[in-house]
């Protein structure tokens, strides 16, 4: 494959892709024969891996005008997916590499903002309940409000990958969670989070069967806040590393992306990043011990001063000039 150039490689590419997506379409609605329906797995799997420069038109080229017999298959990939999945895959490809930045976002202006200011990756995470919407904990999120946040996010059509949580009580078994990653895909995420290490593999398993890139969430995990009563640093002793780890891997084998490290003590944190095959982005794991870091843009900005986190490191201070902003024009108005 590597040798294929221009027009054959872009052929060969849509044969493979093509058949593929025969296999899966007869799996999925004619036979439903697991073999076949693995076939084709593989053989699009292959077709995604004949790699081509980053941005290349002959990606979108994939997709054909009518589908497969004179109608669009649902099972042949959009030109969205594909790109998403190519988000996925050099996301991974980033493993060990420059430190991947990523923000969290939950509107229009925002995401342009950041988009602009060169950050890869907009998390439209759940921390949406605390610093958004005025909830005390992420456990009050739902699904609605995270669709609603995801398309204001989507709509800046950032360069970034953007990412969407899976809220809390949306993701109880593979199929559900499947659902709720397909809902938040059609909102306009192209890769879903979800939190939790051995008891999610087959839930993610099932979403990235289904070409949906997820990545994972270790460590200190917010939608547990009401079991845990506090939010702890976690892999404080071996056993905690080790089980933080069993988790990673079940995670890895199951197909993530990435996988974020939250409030992993530093050793621990750097130790595991060491170890996984795919990128850690880290939150309060101290600093350059993950392959990236993410930070919940309102730490960072300084515009959610009633609760700021110890290890949030602010570059601005948004909630003073707000209040100087608004006291100023009070005070025009009034004069
Ligand atoms: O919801 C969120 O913002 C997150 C980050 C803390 C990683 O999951």
């Amino acid at each position: 494959m590597r040798g294929l150039r221009g027009a054959d490689h872009d052929f060969t590419k849509i044969v493979l892709a093509k058949s593929g997506g025969v296999a899966f379409f007869s799996a999925r609605t004619a036979t439903n024969d697991p073999f076949v329906y693995r076939l084709g797995l593989q053989v699009f799997i292959l077709a995604r891996r004949v790699r081509l420069p980053y941005g290349s038109p002959s990606f979108t080229g994939l997709r054909p005008k009518r589908g497969l017999f004179g109608f669009r298959s649902a099972a042949y990939p959009t030109s969205a997916a594909v790109n998403a999945l190519q988000k996925a895959d050099l996301l991974r490809a980033r493993k060990g590499g420059r430190p991947i930045t990523a923000l969290t976002a939950y509107d229009y202006p925002t995401a342009r903002l950041l988009d602009e200011s060169g950050v890869e990756i907009l998390l439209v995470g759940d921390s949406l309940g605390m610093v958004v919407l005025g909830f005390p904990d992420t456990t009050h999120v739902t699904l609605a409000h995270m669709l609603h946040h995801v398309a204001a996010v989507a709509r800046a059509k950032p360069r970034a990958l953007v990412i969407g949580d899976l809220p809390i009580h949306t993701y109880g078994s593979p199929a559900e969670a499947l659902e709720t990653a397909r809902q938040l895909v059609a909102a306009g995420a192209e890769a879903v989070k979800l939190e939790g290490g051995i008891r999610q593999a087959e839930k993610v398993r099932a979403i990235t069967a289904a070409g949906i890139p997820v990545i994972g969430h270790l460590g200190m995990l917010p939608q547990r806040i009401l079991e845990e009563g506090a939010y702890r640093k976690k892999g404080k002793t071996p056993e905690q590393a080790g089980a933080i780890r069993e988790g990673a891997e079940a995670l890895m084998d199951a197909g993530v992306s990435a996988i974020v490290f939250e409030s992993i003590i530093p050793e621990t944190a750097r130790l595991l990043t060491r170890s996984l095959a795919v990128p850690t982005i880290g939150i309060g794991c101290g600093d350059h011990t993950c392959d990236g870091e993410v930070a919940v843009v309102t730490d960072l900005l300084g515009s959610y001063p009633w609760f700021v986190p110890p290890f949030a490191k602010p570059e601005a201070d948004i909630a003073q000039i707000t209040r100087d902003a608004v006291a100023r024009y009070v005070a025009r108005i009034r004069a």
